[in-house]
């Protein structure tokens, strides 16, 4: 399929099915010009703005799911291991523990933030509104859901979908890493701000974080290109960023043929 058609079929699965200028646009030219772009809307009123210092935070829990992680020499370890996990107190007010999804030999790795009221009731990641979104975002470059690995920072459902604390963040990373570490993808692509801030350390937000190629370290020295785009449930909202959002897919495309 072209760019072209991809690009129609892409705004149609969005759901934009009218014209609304006279004048034709190029998305794909204009999706990134510097002179287009204006400050961009919060992704979220309560983002978490960068992790807190380590120091103040109570550890133990942190460590002791490092040191399962060390144990851990699949992903069916691990998923058994987060099962049973009992360091964060949200996994006692969700329904289900909702671990990573999909191809355990993926090239694709994909992280959202946390799973939602939906996720929660079906105990597998992305298979809500967003996922619906998400599922189609990547038809549109060729890439089947399946063939993906898909998980999220949190395995557990923030009540209310509020967001996560430091805390829960600090105490599940090392299940993230791990998850990264055994699938060994060959790229990895990050929805959100919070997930990118969480995997990539930083507190930038997701306007500037998007559309760049970063390399992420494992704990085995394994470098991994990661590009961040907008959380799909952040599109879903505000359709006036699906044309970057668009032009960042055909990247994570292009470096797939690349590398
Ligand atoms: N949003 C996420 O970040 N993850 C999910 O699994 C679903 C919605």
């Amino acid at each position: 399929m072209s760019d072209i058609e991809s690009i129609i079929e892409w705004y149609l699965l969005s759901g934009v099915e009218d014209f609304c200028a006279d004048e034709p646009m190029n998305a794909l030219h204009t999706a990134d010009s510097p002179k287009t772009i204006k400050p961009a809307a919060p992704e979220n009123n309560a983002v978490r703005p960068a992790i807190t210092p380590l120091s103040q935070i109570n550890m133990a829990a942190c460590r002791n799911a490092e040191e399962l992680c060390r144990k851990a020499q699949t992903l069916d370890d691990l998923k058994a291991m987060v099962e049973s996990f009992e360091g964060c107190p949200l996994k006692f007010s969700a329904n289900s523990t909702v671990f990573g999804y999909g191809n355990p030999q993926a090239e694709v790795f994909i992280i959202g933030e946390a799973p939602g009221s939906d996720e929660d009731r079906v105990g597998e990641p992305f298979v809500g509104r967003s996922g619906q979104l998400l599922t189609k975002m990547l038809q549109t470059i060729g890439l089947d859901r399946h063939d993906c690995y898909i998980t999220n920072v949190l395995p557990w459902r923030p009540p209310g979908n509020r967001t996560p604390t430091d805390e829960e963040v600090v105490t599940c990373l090392p299940f993230l890493k791990k998850q990264i570490e055994l699938v060994s993808p060959k790229i990895i692509f990050i929805l959100g701000r919070s997930a990118a801030n969480t995997l990539l350390d930083n507190s930038e937000n997701i306007s500037s974080l998007r559309g760049h190629f970063i390399d992420y370290t494992t704990e085995t020295g394994k470098v991994i290109p990661t590009l961040s785009s907008f959380h799909p449930a952040y599109l879903l909202r505000t359709t006036s960023q699906k044309a970057k959002s668009w032009s960042d897919l055909l990247r994570l495309k292009r470096k797939l043929e690349e590398i």
